[in-house]
């Protein structure tokens, strides 16, 4: 089978790599050909666990190209995997899926599958088909939507917890199962159902998660005004298995290339079928308010930030990647540049996607460890939950901080190992030093 992938951010790599590693041979298609020198060198462009040694393992199996004709000549199978970014209203921006079709009518010299993994409106399926029925080929739709995580994204490949699939008739039916063979992923749900609903799950399965998000970040400002502890009242809520306990962790809120997007789209696609969908409009509004939220008690804390010199822990928008699109800390850094502060930043895999946003701005040093990063800092402020944070000790910042004040935007240490520091989180009494 001739595969050929079109877009390689993460969807597309992991997915290139994913089915290279099952024995397949891909044509990897992107239109950026830095990107596609970089990945043909044999070097990653995108950070994942293994990610590197499975690229050098398997890169005999993938041929990475710019070129479109050599790519679809002869394909059998296409998978879509470009980004649907948000448009400036809210909307999902589909120019480079429907781009990305135009060169597919243009390029295929025979019947084929195309596979949509990217994440598009509802009716795109529909409105794909309708595209291709002057081609003079079969050309067969399936909705294949992904559920990869940044950070253990070929996990999730390797064991997703479902296979969801649109099809439009028998065909459908039979390339989704040959799907679920070439995959080789046994013993998961597999469902297959219509085009409409395959594309709504997946908004659907995004929003709710950021809908939990939201939800516990609007209860951890209730426990701030009453006295309770946030963690303790979603442990609580975990224990029953209808709530679970995933996906609620407090703090500043929910950031990445993915939630803010798809809840915003999910919005729109409603507001455009005259459905009110104020629980999304809710999840957003609450998401944006944990930023000024976190920052007021900052605010609270030290009249005056001018000239205090502030180390931050964490730019990506969670731990273990160097992604920084819709970051939390973007908008933090900015204000906190506002009160004339000096930031001291500290992201090993994030800086150098950070560094372009705020353009070397004199007022921000990019120390190379986490020592040097607090030894000058008036407060430390954590903004993502990477592992090498999280295993830091209240002992640690005793040791390399003047004074050891803490403004923890991710609930990363348990109120009782952090009784020797100034610690101030999200839905939790604050602790000083002095008690
Ligand atoms: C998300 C979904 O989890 C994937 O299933 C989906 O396939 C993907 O979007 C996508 O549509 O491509 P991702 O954006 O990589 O994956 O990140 P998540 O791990 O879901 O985290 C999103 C944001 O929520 C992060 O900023 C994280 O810090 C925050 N978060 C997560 C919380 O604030 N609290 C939590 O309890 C969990």
């Amino acid at each position: 089978m001739n595969i050929t992938i079109i877009g390689l951010g993460y969807v597309g790599l992991v997915n290139t790599l994913f089915l290279a590693s099952k024995g397949h041979n891909i044509f990897a298609l992107d239109i950026n050909k830095n990107k596609v020198a970089t990945l043909k060198a044999g070097k990653t462009t995108i950070i994942e666990p293994h990610f590197q040694e499975l690229l050098t393992e398997y890169s005999n199996n993938i041929r990475f190209t710019t070129n479109h004709k050599d790519a679809l000549r002869n394909a059998n199978m296409i998978f879509i995997c470009v980004d649907t970014p948000q448009g400036n209203d809210g909307s999902v921006n589909t120019t480079n899926f429907y781009n990305c079709l135009a060169t597919i009518k243009e390029s295929i010299t025979n019947d084929v599958s195309i596979i949509i993994r990217s994440t598009v409106p509802v009716g795109t399926n529909k409105l794909t088909c309708d595209y291709f029925l002057d081609s003079p080929y079969k050309v067969d739709i399936i909705s294949f939507p992904e559920f990869l995580s940044q950070g253990k994204a070929f996990e999730d490949l390797t064991n997703p917890m479902r296979l969801v699939f649109g099809v439009n008739d028998q065909k459908g039916v039979q390339i989704a199962k040959s799907l679920t063979t070439l995959f080789d992923i046994k013993k998961i749900p597999v469902m297959i159902t219509t085009p409409i609903n395959a594309e709504l799950i997946k908004y659907a399965s995004n929003s709710f998660l950021a809908m939990k998000i939201s939800y516990i970040n609007n209860l951890a400002q209730l426990c701030d005004a009453v006295g309770g502890d946030i963690d303790k009242v979603s442990t609580g809520m975990g224990l029953d298995p209808r709530i679970g306990s995933s996906f609620l962790n407090a703090g500043i809120g929910y950031g990445g290339s993915c939630f803010p997007k798809d809840t915003n789209g999910l919005y729109w696609i409603a507001n455009n079928n005259s459905i009110k969908m104020d629980l999304m409009l809710s999840t957003i509004e609450v998401n944006n308010s944990q930023i000024q939220y976190f920052l007021n008690k900052i605010y609270r804390r030290f009249r005056s930030l001018n000239n205090l010199n502030i180390a931050i822990l964490g730019v990506s928008f969670k731990g273990g990647t160097e992604d920084v699109r819709n970051s939390q800390a973007i908008p933090i850094v900015k204000a906190l540049l506002e009160k004339n502060a000096n930031l001291f930043i500290y992201d090993p895999l994030a800086v150098d996607n950070f560094i372009p946003l705020f353009s070397r701005h004199i007022h921000i040093d990019y120390p190379a460890s986490i020592e040097d990063t607090l030894k000058n800092a008036d407060f430390v402020v954590i903004l993502n939950d990477s592992n090498e944070f999280k295993q830091l000790t209240a002992q640690f910042y005793i040791d390399h901080m003047k004074n050891p004040i803490i403004f923890d935007g991710r609930n990363l240490y348990r109120l009782e190992d952090m009784k020797n520091v100034e610690y101030h989180s999200i839905g939790r009494p604050s602790i000083s030093k002095r008690k």
